[in-house]
């Protein structure tokens, strides 16, 4: 039997059609990366959370002389999250990125690894997670439920 996986996503050409508080994310996720430790790569990504307690809680990227050493800022995130909120779902999840050997304008979405922690954390939160993916300026994806990204994956069902 075929069967077909598909999920729905959200496409603007600028930031200007979102909703305000989408905006002030993005903002601030785009501002965030000037504070990435990312001299290796010089890919430097913010990711800013606003959690359903109208908080908000924010990651950049850490790398190391020893490569894979490094965090992704999605991770750094989520750490600092359940540190500082422990318990409280995030609503949304802002990522943006800033290189100068990338263009600006087309969204990054987040790693295999770090879709495998966000799952972990929307599942444990009950709540879905959303995303709203975008470079520094230009398209900008919103994307509803991480779960959405991360099609069978292996969760904590498995285990028991
Ligand atoms: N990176 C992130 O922080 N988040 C992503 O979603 C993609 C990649 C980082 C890892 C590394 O420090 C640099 O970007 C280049 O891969």
């Amino acid at each position: 039997m075929h069967k077909k996986y598909e999920f729905d996503y959200e496409s603007y050409d600028d930031s200007s059609e979102l909703r305000p508080e989408d905006q002030e994310l993005l903002s601030k996720a785009r501002a965030i990366t000037a504070q990435a430790y990312a001299p290796y790569s010089q890919f430097y990504v913010g990711a800013v959370a606003r959690l359903k307690n109208g908080q908000f809680v924010a990651g950049t990227n850490q790398e190391n002389a020893s490569y894979p050493v490094g965090i992704c800022a999605e991770r750094v995130l989520l750490g600092n999250a359940a540190m500082l909120y422990p318990g409280v779902p995030i609503d949304t999840i802002a990522i943006s990125y800033n290189s100068e050997q990338v263009e600006p304008a087309h969204p990054i979405s987040p790693c295999g690894m770090c879709r495998q922690a966000l799952l972990e954390y929307e599942t444990r939160t009950l709540e879905p997670i959303r995303l709203i993916l975008s470079g520094q300026e230009g398209k900008v994806f919103i994307i509803k439920t991480v779960a959405a990204l991360l099609p069978f994956a292996f969760t904590s069902s498995e285990l028991q």
